[in-house]
């Protein structure tokens, strides 16, 4: 079951596609995230966020709500995305939500950001260039004791074989098993991690403490 890779700028960079994921985000918000946000309303984390990959900003505006008091910076690769996530940006939230252009595995389009006490990201892991620059990167950015939560999806027998050209599936085929994210945090020497399974059962949640 090799992972096979997508071609991620292409799609993410281009103006219609960025628009129809606003859309989708928007439309299927409570299937796509409610597991994180019930994760992430249990751990109470207080202070700086950080999201990476945050598309068109749906989710980190549905965070901004359930966490008040939390201050939000929201990077994307995609000047596309971030485009859209600042215009999508309700007046209220205005004064903690800031969106920015950024790479994850590319510790220099960050590196002026500072630290934060949760860093998360949902649905982007199998788009990075290089998962493990990233963690290393992303792990650096954390304030001591602070949590990185990576939420994604997971390759799986099932799904893997079913021979389809919706983007579902092409994502599954290059999402990680939990072996190959333990090589890599191994790799990195990070000790104080979970990589829990997450229902539905091709879903996963990589919890890093710092
Ligand atoms: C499937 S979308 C997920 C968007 C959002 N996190 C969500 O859950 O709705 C993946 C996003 O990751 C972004 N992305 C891919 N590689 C990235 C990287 N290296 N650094 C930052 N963002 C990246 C893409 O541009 C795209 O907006």
């Amino acid at each position: 079951m090799k992972r096979v890779t997508e071609d991620h700028q292409d799609y993410f960079f281009d103006s219609e596609n960025a628009n129809k994921y606003l859309n989708d985000a928007k439309n299927g918000s409570k299937v796509r995230y409610s597991n994180f946000l019930s994760a992430l309303r249990k751990l109470d984390i207080k202070g700086k966020y950080l999201e990476i990959g945050c598309g068109p900003g749906v989710l980190t505006q549905i965070i901004a709500k359930q966490h008040p008091d939390a201050e939000i910076i929201a990077n994307d690769i995609s000047p596309e995305m971030i485009k859209l996530a600042r215009q999508d940006l309700v007046e209220d939230l205005t004064s903690r939500v800031k969106y920015v252009i950024g790479d994850a595995c590319d510790i220099n389009s960050m590196k002026d950001l500072g630290k934060f006490d949760l860093i998360y990201s949902t649905f982007t892991l199998h788009h990075w260039d290089n998962a493990e620059v990233a963690i290393k990167n992303l792990h650096s950015m954390l304030n001591e004791n602070g949590l990185l939560y990576i939420h994604d999806l997971k390759r799986v027998i099932g799904l893997y074989h079913i021979k389809s050209e919706h983007g579902f599936f092409k994502s599954i085929k290059a999402s990680y098993k939990p072996g190959e994210i333990k090589v890599m945090l191994n790799n990195l020497g990070i000790k104080d991690y979970k990589i829990k399974a997450v229902f539905p059962y091709f879903m996963q949640s990589i919890v890093i403490r710092k």
